[in-house]
């Protein structure tokens, strides 16, 4: 802790000397999170990213979402601590094969989820996030067919709300929220039956089927601040307990078990690459940073820009 505070200290410095602000998903360690300027999910942290003034932007998260940073400022320097922090389903989505799959199926208009490269969202129609999918799909006509990637578990969960047959769906998941064990979970409720259960939607079915309540990071933060309950078993990766507890601190949150708990899966290891150590080595260097090929890039802001204008 003395170590973390010191480093946090220093990253202070090294903000103001280089005139750069950290962004950060909840996902991140505690600490990390305590040093961002900026602290949200998908959704929020890439309409932050446009407001930024700052030279450099750094962020503390994984890959595709500095990514998403760079093709919204292009003019800015990003920096990402540990370049090697990717993403298992940004990984379950390769752009040649994406590419072969969209020419198959000319006619579909394609949504992506943000967790994809931006090769995979310059080959998309308009982006979305857990909290936005339902509104994004709703904004395409009825009777147009929806290609749906990667995100198998989010895309059938859209496919249900909406009732909506012709939406073809990528084949790619999450590791951390495809662990979740249902037996386990069904316990928790037992020994806490006046809990209520909030998940993130890239769990699978029998997972949802038992939620109460189902949304993003930002979106499940918000219902346990709303709910009367002060109980809450937590199906979504555990970065998120510490703002929760921060917001909340008279309310118990309960984080569940994945199926193996010794693999300690329902920490994303990607979004524990970053550390304070590589944001200060990162912020002291300037580097390692997001380099885009400027017609990719350009691409992929299109697809981002239609999502962020769904209003
Ligand atoms: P949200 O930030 O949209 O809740 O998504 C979480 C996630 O899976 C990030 O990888």
């Amino acid at each position: 802790v003395e170590n973390h505070s010191a480093l946090a200290r220093r990253i202070g410095e090294l903000k103001r000397e280089k005139n750069a602000v950290i962004l950060a998903h909840y996902y991140t360690a505690p600490e990390v999170q305590a040093v961002a300027d900026f602290l949200g999910d998908s959704l929020a942290l890439s309409v932050e990213a446009q407001s930024v003034e700052a030279d450099v932007i750094l962020f503390a998260g994984v890959h595709f979402m500095a990514e998403t940073a760079k093709v919204l400022c292009p003019d800015k320097k990003v920096l990402i601590p540990c370049p090697e922090a990717g993403c298992s389903l940004a990984d379950s989505c390769d752009a040649g094969a994406f590419a072969a799959f969209r020419a198959q199926h000319p006619d579909h208009t394609v949504v992506s989820y943000v967790n994809t490269t931006v090769e995979v969202k310059a080959l998309t129609d308009i982006c979305c996030t857990s909290s936005n999918a339902l509104k994004v799909v709703e904004s395409i006509p009825a009777d147009r067919p929806v290609i749906f990637a990667p995100d198998r578990n989010l895309g059938s969960y859209i496919r249900k709300l909406t009732g909506r047959e012709n939406m073809l769906l990528w084949d790619g998941a999450c590791h951390v929220h495809e662990e979740f064990s249902l037996e386990k979970l069904l316990a928790l409720k037992r020994e806490h039956p006046a809990a209520k259960v909030v998940a993130h939607p890239e769990c699978r079915a029998y997972i949802v089927a038992v939620a109460d309540y189902v949304g993003s990071t930002a979106g499940i933060l918000s219902y346990c601040g709303q709910s009367d309950a002060q109980e809450f078993i937590v199906v979504t990766e555990a970065g998120i307990l510490a703002e929760m507890r921060r917001r909340h601190p008279e309310k118990r949150f309960i984080p569940a078990p994945p199926d193996d708990e010794t693999c300690g899966c329902n920490n994303c290891r990607y979004m524990k690459m970053v550390t304070l150590e590589n944001i200060a080595a990162a912020l002291e260097t300037l580097s390692p940073e997001i380099v885009l090929d400027e017609r990719i890039r350009r691409l992929a802001e299109r697809s981002i820009r239609n999502m962020i204008n769904i209003k």
